[in-house]
């Protein structure tokens, strides 16, 4: 397997920095923001004095407090005993979805994955012996993928089909009709259509982004979901995965085997971000501050906005084409950024601004890139 492109950035970042630039990171889809006090106050007072194994299918406040939050959000009625578990953040079960629901005897040996887009549910994929099939996402298609790009005899062949809105990395949404179609063919062909919707909670347009938890039926659905971008608690790995019973019975089963249950007192500490509303409020205000500052100075660049308003990204299209030259230019004066074939050679041509840096680097950040 080639290696992780961020490593590559990384090593590039190391050589810039090392000749006394100050580097302002817009690469990483990190978030940098403070963990509410609220949230670190739940976690200290969860400590306890004797340490246990936390249960796979977690503890049933934390599984009330996701399914009231389902129903808040998205008026999604789930049952937290049969439609829900938490996860160590999204990514491990975003990895590990593939390894449950694959049976290459039966001939579903493809997992369908959105290009350019988040590696993960590709590499784990190919972790559990599957091959990846590519779908295309463009401008002229609103990022959405291109379903005329799945040949015929490979819709009986898939055993997930991944859709990830609000995207990484174009920001793009998608409608809920868009989610109606694809579970109708899930249903129809018998594949997983997995959606993850780690960036559900920063919008910055007119409405909130739609969710496949708002289908009428979950058959053959599930969605993933996590606190790291909502509530600013990337460290403390938490997150869920929701829909049908008989998919997350499956979870369930293969799940105490890799031992990927949050520890009790993230557990708890989530119950109390989920049950809250206005530190999600105040995290969208900063960020949408942020685009704000950043907007017009990668206008005044050159590049242009291509992607959707939703996520912490910005999907900019780079005079001349060249994304990796530009991204290298940009690095030179210290901006970092990441270029757009990062994320699958359909994404060249474009770079992927993360808003993480703190306001002051990106005022600081809106003048040099001004003048790139
Ligand atoms: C599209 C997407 N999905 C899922 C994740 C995983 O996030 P976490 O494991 O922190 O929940 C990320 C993180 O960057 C992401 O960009």
């Amino acid at each position: 397997m080639d290696v992780y492109p961020f490593a590559r950035l990384a090593e590039a970042k190391r050589q810039v920095a090392a000749t006394g630039v100050q580097l302002i990171d817009f690469g990483l889809g990190e978030p940098r923001e403070q963990t509410p006090g609220f949230i670190r106050a739940a976690l200290a007072d969860a400590i306890e004095p004797m340490s246990r194994y936390p249960s796979s299918d977690g503890l049933p406040e934390l599984r009330a407090a996701i399914a009231r939050w389902c129903a808040r959000r998205f008026g999604a009625e789930l049952d937290p005993d049969r439609e829900l578990i938490p996860t160590l953040g999204s990514k491990e079960g975003i990895f590990h979805l593939a390894e449950v629901v694959a049976d290459p005897q039966v001939g579903r040996d493809l997992v369908a994955v959105p290009s350019p887009g988040y590696p993960v549910p590709a590499r784990g994929a190919v972790f559990a012996g599957l091959r990846v099939l590519e779908l295309p996402l463009s401008e002229e298609s609103g990022w959405l993928p291109a379903l005329e790009a799945v040949p015929d005899d490979a819709w009986d062949r898939l055993a997930v089909f991944w859709v990830n809105y609000p995207n990484n990395p174009t920001g793009a949404t998608a409608p809920l009709a868009f989610y109606d179609v694809l579970a109708a063919r899930a249903r129809r062909h018998d594949f997983v259509l997995a959606s993850d919707e780690a960036y559900s909670e920063l919008f910055f347009g007119p409405e909130p982004p739609a969710s496949a938890l708002q289908l009428p039926t979950l058959e053959n659905v599930v969605v993933f979901n996590t606190l790291s971008k909502r509530s600013s608690m990337p460290g403390y790995r938490s997150g869920f995965v929701a829909g049908d019973p008989r998919l997350v019975a499956a979870l369930k089963r293969y799940r105490p085997n890799v031992g990927v249950a949050p520890l009790e007192m993230v557990q708890r500490a989530s119950v109390a971000a989920w049950d809250d509303e206005h530190h999600v409020e105040a995290v969208r205000a900063r960020y949408a501050a942020k685009r704000e500052l950043m907007l017009p100075a990668l206008a005044r660049a050159g590049l242009r906005v291509a992607g959707g308003d939703a996520s912490f990204f910005l999907w900019c299209a780079v005079p001349g084409g060249d994304d990796e030259a530009w991204a290298a230019r940009a690095l030179k004066q210290g901006i970092v950024v990441a270029p757009g074939s990062f994320f699958g050679r359909h994404g060249a041509g474009f770079v992927r601004v993360a808003l993480v840096p703190t306001p002051q680097e990106c005022e600081r950040a809106a003048r040099i890139v001004a003048r790139l």
